[in-house]
């Protein structure tokens, strides 16, 4: 028996998708613990791309089961969107394969709102959400204000709180924002139409999944975000509002720890970071130039288009979070990206600390020090072996893995599922 969390090691777009989409023709089923449609999942199977933001990135399997856990919260109007579009690719029976824990939480115009209004409160130290109203939904669930996906499907009392908690939230519109409040009537009438299309997707998600495990059925645990974006262990507070460690799979699904049997951190061969924050390894101006542009190296944001910042990879940074998160191995992203360049620079340390700083004010301080390595100046899109990767392109993985003290076990060579060379060690 085999469980397997795939998490991100850095701030997200780490290439978490194409992982699990890669591991999942292996596995039996695939579970979301946290986050909502902030989260932006690619996978590129023979050209043809999928974007998954709640979806498990699991479902292009017909064998697979899925599972969006009662950690997540859930947006009806983009979950029901992206089930749409997967039916016209002819993924189809998801009622019977996709399941929604009844303890998701639900996403309402509200937070929407109210997320753009706190960004905009927050001035200069905005933190540059994706707008989904993730942060503002997570924070009703703690203040004991939230609706679940239980109570939104069941129609004899769901009216009722709705009108509970949108009298709240108009207060909060209203006299602190000095914004107008939302009408009952309208949201009760385009929730109760999003119930009736939800309700056969939820069931008993914790109850599958301890079944699952007793059978001793594989099962993947897809991370959402990445770790430097956990709401405790992040680069606070320019994080999103859940846990994104392995620790939060457990919580966020209602399974015991000891059903997590290996961690799988993701990681891009560089950094990359959307929304505001420090990012120590941040390309120099001059330094970007020799960079494939975004658009050539897809750093734009899959769930908002915004262009992605880049940085050196970072392998104190990567010592921190392999260590939070207890990752057993690796999984080196966009390899093919550095190609073009003429030297690549690893940061090993940094001059201030030893240790990935707690504060904003020290991470904005850091200096970086850096190796310089030779870069390859060939293409490794073709290669499969890791054998045939150019020399220098080994010696860079080697020392990745060097640095971080764990194995690598896949490594990316391009967007496709093809893409990939996969290393001596069990991956699962
Ligand atoms: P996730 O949020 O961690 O699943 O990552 P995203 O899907 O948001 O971002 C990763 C982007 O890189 C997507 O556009 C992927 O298709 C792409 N990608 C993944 N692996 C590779 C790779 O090895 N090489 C290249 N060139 N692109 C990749
Ligand atoms: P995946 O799963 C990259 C970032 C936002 C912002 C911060 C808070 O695709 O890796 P939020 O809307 O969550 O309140 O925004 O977190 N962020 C992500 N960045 N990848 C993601 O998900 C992200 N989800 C949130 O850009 O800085
Ligand atoms: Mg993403």
């Amino acid at each position: 028996m085999t469980t397997c969390a795939v998490v991100g090691l850095q701030w997200g777009d780490e290439g978490k998708g194409k992982v699990v989409d890669l591991l999942a023709n292996q596995v039996a089923h695939v579970a979301r613990a946290q986050g909502g449609n902030n989260a932006g999942h690619t996978i590129v199977e023979r050209g043809k791309e999928f974007r998954f933001h709640l979806v498990p990135s699991g479902i292009l399997y017909p064998h697979t089961k899925c599972y969006i856990g009662g950690g997540t919260v859930l947006d009806p109007a983009s979950f029901l969107g992206e089930i749409e579009g997967l039916k016209q690719h002819g993924i189809v029976n998801m009622e019977k394969r996709l399941m929604i824990s009844a303890y998701a939480h639900v996403v309402f115009p509200y937070h929407w709102r109210i997320d753009t209004l706190l960004e905009r409160a927050k001035g200069e130290g905005a933190v540059g959400t994706t707008g989904r109203g993730i942060g503002p939904c997570y924070t009703d669930k703690v203040s004991r204000c939230g609706l679940r996906m239980a109570d939104l499907v069941d129609a004899d009392f769901f009216g009722a709180k709705l009108e509970r908690a949108l009298t709240l939230k108009n207060q909060e519109l209203e006299k602190l924002y000095g914004e107008p409040p939302f009408d009952f009537l309208p949201l009760f009438e385009e929730y109760s139409l999003y119930a009736e299309k939800l309700r056969p997707f939820v069931g008993p998600v914790e109850e599958c999944l301890y079944r699952a495990s007793q059978n001793k059925e594989n099962i993947l645990f897809e991370g959402a975000q990445g770790a430097l974006l956990d709401v405790t262990f992040g680069s606070y507070p320019f994080v999103t509002s859940s846990q994104t460690l392995a620790g939060g799979i457990a919580s966020g699904l209602g399974i015991g720890p000891s059903r997590i049997h290996k961690v799988l951190g993701v990681v891009k061969a560089y950094t990359t970071r959307v929304g505001h924050g420090p990012l120590p390894t941040e390309l120099k101006e001059h330094e970007l130039a020799h960079f494939p542009d975004h658009g050539a190296s897809r750093e734009l944001g899959t769930t908002t288009g915004r262009k992605r910042r880049i940085g050196w990879l970072d392998t104190l940074l990567l010592r921190h979070t392999i260590c939070i998160n207890g990752v057993d191995q690796l999984a080196i992203m966009k390899l093919d990206i550095l190609d073009g360049l003429d030297e690549i620079k690893i940061c090993v340390g940094y001059k201030q600390c030893t240790r990935f700083p707690a504060t904003l004010e020290a991470l904005k301080e850091v200096e970086p020090i850096y190796e310089i390595h030779p870069g390859w100046k060939q293409s490794t899109k073709q290669v499969r072996d890791f054998s045939d990767l150019p020399r220098q392109a080994k010696a860079y993985v080697k020392r990745i893995e060097e640095l971080c003290e764990i194995p690598a076990v896949l490594i990316s060579v391009g967007p496709d599922r093809e893409q990939t060379i996969r290393l001596g060690g069990e991956v699962r």
